[in-house]
């Protein structure tokens, strides 16, 4: 288990640290801080591409060497990011076509990060020297664990760039895609509006315009801008993996706040890391479900340093950010629970940003593990090291143990690119709400869930949620019916089906490809203000705890094959199915034609838990969080108590506390923010009810 920060020794250098005589003095002491707080990796260099190479060509890697040798004494391992994401100064100076241009042509300037366009090929060139010299300078040293390629990449938007070598670029990779001219005006529905072209050139990218691009045209764009973001990285990894073929490869993500695609990513890295926010305010299952998230984006083949295969977590934030509107403190005991919450999910290695707030730049007042005057007897440093004790208690256990989830949401990128563009049904409706209504009524039940994209195999699951799939590709399509047909469970809903991968509308009826499959045809879409609603009659046994209403949104059903469960209540589609389930070879494929309210998806999984025979973790008070890590005979429960008050939990059997080493049973008083590690192999027991 790696447990660590992110460590950036370029800034505790004199002037701000250490003397004239000892410049790097202060890189000791932290190591010896650190050390004392159970941290056993640094992640560090993201940004120093301006220090290593001051000039064209005149390199410094000794600062480094020398910092990751202090690391060695102190038995430290270290990640190492490739500095690409700062390029320095005399760079774009030299080469101004470097820099990116946003959708109305102007410059995005140099004097900061991601000043750059992955489009250029000049960029590229200097980027792989860079990387190159890297390796080759600090590729051998013995802490080297990891390469982190760049930092966060499409941050700032940089995702897009409107430059001629973008114009150049999306031209060639569409030309690629269609093949010929004919085609792309065929595929990308051109004729709309009398926009056809002759000629590659005359392709537009989309820059702000008087009103709406084509839409197919705007969807493919922000593929061409996902594969380019790809590409950069894959550019980079393939070239370490080349140069120092036993240091794994990862890169930072924000979970889906960047516009490229997360799955495509974690196919050209090692491993997956994330950086989170966790630490602010927000409900429990909103912090789970970017772990859930990031655990599922690569399930096989993982390689993470120390022949571990979860994901990393390479920022947690340690303390307050700078950028929300009031930056309030981490209450005590809450950077604890969330590294618990982080563990519980499948992560293998937690590292903080940042070791300390620091002198200089624009995160100065930015909370890190120790805080300006890098003392070490700051509250937070305490926690941290509190948790570096544990950590090293815990690790023996954890390893090898993994999060196995029966159940999965399916999400794709193309999709809710799809679903972000202007001139939907509805304004009101968001993907993103529509996936936490599911995930939600999962997580508050404690059952694991996985992510998944619709091309993936999904066998292994019992159940499959598949909310709104608007854009769904032929072949996706026959895959969900693959599914079904092998014994499956899957639960689609209303705007599934309404285009294929060229966002081209069916001429044989909604949901595209699936009418077969769940028995129905939709003939009318019909959006609902907020505030108005309409209602579901069930038909069926369906344990109905309220009057499940529907909002946002009600499909207009002819019912085939399928049986009908709850039909609506009003309107002149009174009476016509509202939610169906159909038996399609050994499975069933269910259909909800609404958007309904919490509830409703809360008495939706209590009906599919029973029909499919699965199994809450462990049963434990309605605000507990419970998540599982198991292998062979080992189960290792986490209990999480994300609220400021004690929760009273009743354990009929005698159940193992990691933390303290004490057995117990009966009841046991979770502290406000408190976490229980519970491991029922040395329980010796049956499950605890
Ligand atoms: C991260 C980034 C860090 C820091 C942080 C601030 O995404 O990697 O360098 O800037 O955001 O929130």
């Amino acid at each position: 288990m790696y447990f660590g920060v992110d460590y950036h020794p370029e800034h505790w250098v004199h002037p701000y640290a250490g003397s004239t005589e000892h410049p790097e003095a202060r890189w000791e002491r932290d190591a010896q801080l650190m050390v004392a707080a159970g941290v056993n990796v640094v992640r560090m260099g993201e940004f120093v591409w301006g220090l290593y190479e001051p000039e064209e060509g005149r390199y410094d890697f000794g600062w480094m060497w020398r910092c990751m040798d202090i690391m060695k004494l102190a038995g430290i391992k270290v990640v190492l990011g490739t500095p690409t994401a700062a390029p320095p100064l005399w760079l774009s100076r030299k080469h101004p076509q470097v820099l990116p241009l946003d959708e109305q042509g102007l410059a995005l300037h140099e004097g900061t990060r991601h000043a750059y366009c992955m489009n250029s090929d000049v960029y590229w060139e200097y980027s792989r020297k860079i990387v190159t010299e890297l390796a080759g300078a600090l590729g051998k040293h013995p802490q080297l664990i990891a390469w982190q390629i760049d930092n966060g990449i499409g941050g700032h938007k940089t995702e897009f760039s409107f430059n001629e070598e973008s114009r150049h670029d999306w031209h060639a990779w569409l030309r690629a895609k269609y093949e010929t001219v004919a085609n792309a005006n065929d595929l990308l529905g051109l004729r709309f509006w009398g926009q056809v072209v002759t000629d590659w050139d005359e392709i537009p990218m989309p820059m702000v315009a008087p009103t709406v691009h084509n839409p197919a045209l705007v969807l493919d764009w922000m593929r061409f801008s996902s594969d380019t973001c790809i590409a950069y990285v894959k550019m980079q990894a393939d070239l370490l993996r080349e140069l120092t073929p036993s240091v794994p490869v990862t890169t930072n993500l924000r979970c889906l706040s960047r516009h490229y695609d997360h799955f495509d990513m974690a196919e050209v890295l090692d491993f997956v890391s994330l950086d989170t926010y966790a630490t602010l305010q927000r409900r429990p299952s909103e912090n789970a479900v970017e772990f859930d998230i990031m655990r599922s984006l690569r399930k096989i083949e993982i390689k993470a340093p120390g022949g571990e295969e979860g994901f990393w977590v390479i920022e947690q934030k340690a303390g307050n950010v700078n950028w929300q509107e009031v930056n309030s403190l981490l209450r005590p005991g809450v950077v604890r629970l969330f590294t618990y919450q982080l563990l519980s999910r499948g992560a293998t290695g937690v590292l903080y940003f940042f070791w300390r707030s620091p002198r200089i730049g624009p995160e100065k007042f930015y909370g890190g593990v120790l805080t300006h005057d890098g003392r070490g007897d700051n509250r937070v440093y305490r926690e941290i090291s509190q948790l570096g004790e544990e950590i090293k208690l815990l690790a023996p256990v954890l390893r090898g143990t993994k999060v196995v989830a029966e159940t999965c949401i399916l999400y794709s990128h193309p999709n809710a690119w799809k679903l972000r563009q202007p001139q939907q049904h509805t304004r009101h409706f968001r993907l993103w709400e529509h996936v936490m209504l599911f995930y939600n009524a999962l997580h508050d039940r404690n059952i694991p869930v996985d992510f998944a994209r619709p091309t993936e195999d999904l066998s292994k699951y019992k159940i499959v949620f598949a909310p709104s799939l608007h854009l769904l590709a032929g072949g996706e399509a026959d895959l969900l019916k693959l599914y079904v047909q092998n014994g499956g469970t899957l639960i689609a809903t209303f705007n599934t089906g309404l285009v294929d991968e060229h966002d081209m509308a069916p001429d044989n009826g909604f949901p595209h490809d699936l009418i077969d499959l769940f028995g129905l045809e939709v003939q009318e879409f019909d959006p609902i203000p907020p505030g108005e609603e309409n209602h579901l009659v069930f038909k069926a046994a369906f344990p109905a705890n309220h009057l499940h209403g529907a909002r946002l949104w009600c499909d207009v059903i002819e019912p085939k094959e399928c049986q009908v469960l709850a039909t609506f209540s009003k309107d002149f589609y009174a009476g016509r199915p509202a939610m169906t389930i159909n038996n399609f070879g050994l499975g069933r494929a269910i259909y909800l034609g609404f958007m309904g309210q919490p509830a409703f998806y809360q008495d939706l999984v209590a009906w599919l838990r029973q029909m499919c025979n699965l199994f809450p973790l462990l049963k434990v008070p309605d605000n507990v969080e419970v998540s599982m890590r198991q292998k062979e005979d080992t189960r290792l429960y986490f209990l999480l108590n994300h609220q400021g008050t004690p929760v009273r939990i009743t354990f009929y059997k005698p159940m193992h506390d990691y933390l303290t080493g004490n057995t117990f049973t009966g009841n046991y008083d979770l502290p406000p923010h408190g976490v229980l590690v519970l491991d029922e192999h040395m329980a010796k027991g049956a499950p605890p009810t």
